[in-house]
């Protein structure tokens, strides 16, 4: 069988796109992610997906069949969602059972899998208890075993860890990467928090107002960054104005002045003369002693030791960019404030990206 496409698919609400022309392909058994900030249309993908949403044009097709004009129950989906959405009066068992009894399996089959689901997700003994019983990443495992225990053909889930507390969240994060691995169920996740999408994906789609901006393995979307917008919403990086004196083909070497001093970065993609940005993330950047020879002039003005490491804020030249500098390793915090210090980029880590 084939993945899931999406081909050229527009959706709209009361005649406002929200959806633009977004083609996608996710391969058999892989662990999708959209990420986005709030409003760019994560979930209407998702509810399109499911069938809940009619598209306004464009195919859907999982494997070989095309799904666009079926209905949802017929999509065999598992959803999971970001508030739970148990049958508060079922209990745990019975909530768990429900897609299994809905296919008439018999009641061998359904204790066993049940059983065996409740197991996986770290909830045996707790089959008699109703939702209100339950923590909220407790309540998460047992929509994580309701949707899963029906084998779907696609899972999907909208934000399932943002109403849990930090360390719930790393927790039931790995059970849903540990579940997703061992059942190889294809899974669109949805998110707009970077870390979950950098851990649990083998592809993220960057989704901006409508539209994927940059698809890719999560290494790829963090170290190649295709716009200022990706580079600033997966990880932190610097972002400074800059102008370039001539164009510049993709992936070739860039070479402007900053604060009166020759950098060379490489190009994103084919840059025109003209104002572009500097992007470059913080671990990236290497402070020495100044007399080093290597580096660009600069001073530190901030240091912020967080143990394992410590973050600067560093002025390039007199009256150049502020840049924050993750420094690791040994002596990571030797630089004080007011200190000279030079910086290095290196050029195949400092990206230039249109402006
Ligand atoms: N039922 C709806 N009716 C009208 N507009 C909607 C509806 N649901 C979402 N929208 C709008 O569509 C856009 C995308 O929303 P949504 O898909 O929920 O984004 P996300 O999940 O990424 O936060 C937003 O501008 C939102 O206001
Ligand atoms: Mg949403």
């Amino acid at each position: 069988m084939g993945g899931i496409s999406i081909e050229d698919v527009s959706v709209s609400y009361a005649g406002n796109r929200v959806i633009e022309r977004l083609s996608l392909t996710i391969p058999n058994g892989s662990f999708f992610t959209l990420l986005g900030p709030s409003g760019c249309g994560k979930t209407t993908l998702l509810r399109m997906l499911a069938g809940f949403l009619p598209v306004e044009s464009g195919r859907i097709r999982f494997g070989e069949t095309d799904v666009t004009e079926t209905p949802p129950h017929r999509r065999d989906i598992g959803m999971v969602f970001q508030d739970y959405a148990l049958f508060p009066d079922k209990t745990v068992f019975d909530n768990v059972a429900y897609g299994l009894r809905a296919r008439k399996r018999d009641e061998a089959t359904i204790r066993r899998k049940t059983g065996e689901y409740l197991e996986r997700v770290g909830l045996s003994g707790f089959e008699a208890r109703r939702p209100a019983e339950l923590s909220g990443g407790q309540r998460q495992r047992v929509a994580l075993a309701r949707a899963l225990v029906i084998a779907p053909r696609l899972l999907l889930m909208d934000e399932p860890l943002s109403n849990l507390d930090a360390k719930l969240r790393v927790q039931v994060r790995e059970t849903i990467h540990d579940l997703q691995r061992e059942s190889a169920i294809t899974t669109v996740f949805v998110t707009h928090d970077q870390e979950e999408a950098l851990a649990l994906s083998d592809a993220i789609g960057l989704m901006r107002a409508g539209k994927i901006e940059q698809m890719g393995p999560p290494g790829e979307i963090y170290a190649a960054p295709v716009s200022s917008y990706v580079a600033d919403f997966v990880g932190a990086a610097n972002v400074v104005a800059i102008r370039l004196a001539g164009g510049v083909e993709a992936g070739g070497p860039a070479r402007f002045r900053l604060a009166n001093q020759d950098i060379a970065a490489r190009a994103v993609s084919w840059l025109n003369e003209g104002e572009a940005w500097l992007l470059a993330r913080p671990e990236d950047i290497l402070l020495l002693p100044t007399g080093s020879g290597s580096g660009l002039a600069a001073t530190i003005l901030r240091r912020q030791y967080l143990g394992s490491r410590t973050h600067y804020r560093v002025r390039l030249g007199d009256d150049g960019p502020v840049l924050t500098v993750e420094c690791t390793g040994a002596d990571h915090a030797r630089f004080a404030p007011g200190e000279s210090v030079e910086a290095v980029l290196e050029p195949a880590r400092t990206l230039v990206a249109p402006r």
